[in-house]
């Protein structure tokens, strides 16, 4: 066979994958993401941002041999949500030696940015851990940009809400959580003294332990910090101030004691449905589903929403966010990361369409391939 043959089938070929504007015209979960650039896209535990026709896709820059932050927060952005143009780096750690807050080597994970339209800020929170402390700080950090490319700058980071007890909890539920002892920990019913709450006392003067997180604009513009917190047993929805910059005081524990992380939510018809894991650390687990009418809850568990193989481990991978489409009317895309530890910067990216049952039940079903096309054509 001539080279020219071979190379006219070359061509052939990647003319039928490819679209004119870009490389990739539909999304392969597991596989490697290649940027404009040719290189896989650095851009874990990420969140997207739709603003002024274009998608931002902010995650943690991750490293060949270690999960630290040692350059920041990547942002990335993109027309069609297949081909991605790195756009540099939205938030970048602080010399080493600098003893700042997010210096070079501290951990930064799950950034999420929102757009605020009463300051036109554009506002970063991500989940912090001090360098040299493992996840022992368990804080929130939070930056503002003009622009959504960035530079977005350090604002502040800190425990959640020193000094408040939840909305949800009554004078009775407080006094019982204060009242909890090292001898009720030791005993047999320790898990019932932590659904009643014994590290939210424990932590109540210097604030609440806040991990992994999203943040979620509701439609009347409320928006939300939700994080797991109490040692990652508990998570907590904390309502945010108007230019999204701070926790106003207000807020709600969330399916005690049930160990969630990775929280990612989405609404659809005035129902708050929420995908997140169980907590263990790097591997995989079973996804959960909540569903809920008010974001502070009542929230109720529903089975693991995956199907198709490896869904008893959400497809090798965790939630990080729920991406909806914009212009499509209920279409939303779950996203999550399969996290290779042992080097972190090969970690894949799994996109699928979230469908809904006969019962209006989200459901995220294994496809090898797939498109906005094949899914949303109508
Ligand atoms: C996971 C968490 C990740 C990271 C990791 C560290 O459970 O979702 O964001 O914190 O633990 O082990």
């Amino acid at each position: 066979m001539g080279k020219n043959y071979l190379c006219h089938i070359v061509c052939a070929l990647l003319l039928v994958s490819c679209t004119s504007s870009g490389k990739y015209d539909s999304f392969t979960p597991g596989r490697t993401w290649e940027d404009t650039d040719g290189v896989h896209i650095n851009a874990h535990g990420g969140g997207i941002l739709y603003h002024d026709g274009k998608y931002y896709w902010y995650g943690e820059h991750k490293s060949e041999n270690t999960s630290s932050a040692l350059v920041g927060v990547n942002v990335y952005s993109s027309e069609d949500l297949y081909n991605w143009k790195k756009e540099g780096v939205a938030l970048s750690v602080m010399p080493e030696g600098s003893g700042h807050k997010i210096e070079k080597g501290c951990i930064i994970e799950r950034p999420k940015v929102v757009y605020n339209r009463k300051t036109d800020k554009f506002v970063m929170w991500f989940h912090l851990e001090l360098k040299g402390m493992g996840y022992s700080a368990a804080e929130y950090g939070v930056a503002v940009s003009d622009s959504p490319e960035g530079p977005f700058e350090f604002l502040y980071a800190q425990r959640s809400c020193p000094g408040i007890w939840p909305v949800n909890m009554t004078e009775e539920e407080i006094s019982a959580a204060k009242a909890i002892t090292q001898a009720d920990l030791d005993s047999d019913r320790r898990h019932d003294y932590v659904v009643a709450g014994a590290w939210l006392a424990r932590d109540i003067e210097g604030g609440q332990m806040s991990r992994d997180m999203t943040v979620f604009v509701d439609d009347d513009g409320t928006a939300y910090h939700i994080f797991a917190s109490e040692e990652n047993q508990t998570l907590h929805v904390a309502r945010l101030t108007d230019d999204y910059l701070y926790h106003d005081g207000v807020y709600a524990r969330v399916l005690p004691g049930k160990s969630n992380e990775a929280p990612a939510i989405f609404k659809k018809d005035g129902v708050y449905w929420m995908i997140t894991s169980g907590c263990t650390g790097w591997s995989p687990n079973p996804a959960r589903l909540s569903c809920a009418t008010d974001i502070m809850g009542e929230w109720t568990s529903y089975p693991n929403p995956c199907s198709g193989p490896d869904a008893e481990i959400t497809f090798g991978a965790q939630s990080t966010f729920v991406l909806p489409v914009h212009g499509k009317k209920d279409c939303w895309i779950f996203m999550a990361d399969i996290w290779t530890p042992d080097r972190p910067i090969d970690a894949r990216y799994v996109w699928l369409p979230v469908t809904f049952g006969e019962d209006g039940v989200p459901e995220l079903v294994w496809r090898d391939s797939w498109s906005l096309d094949d899914m949303y054509a109508r």
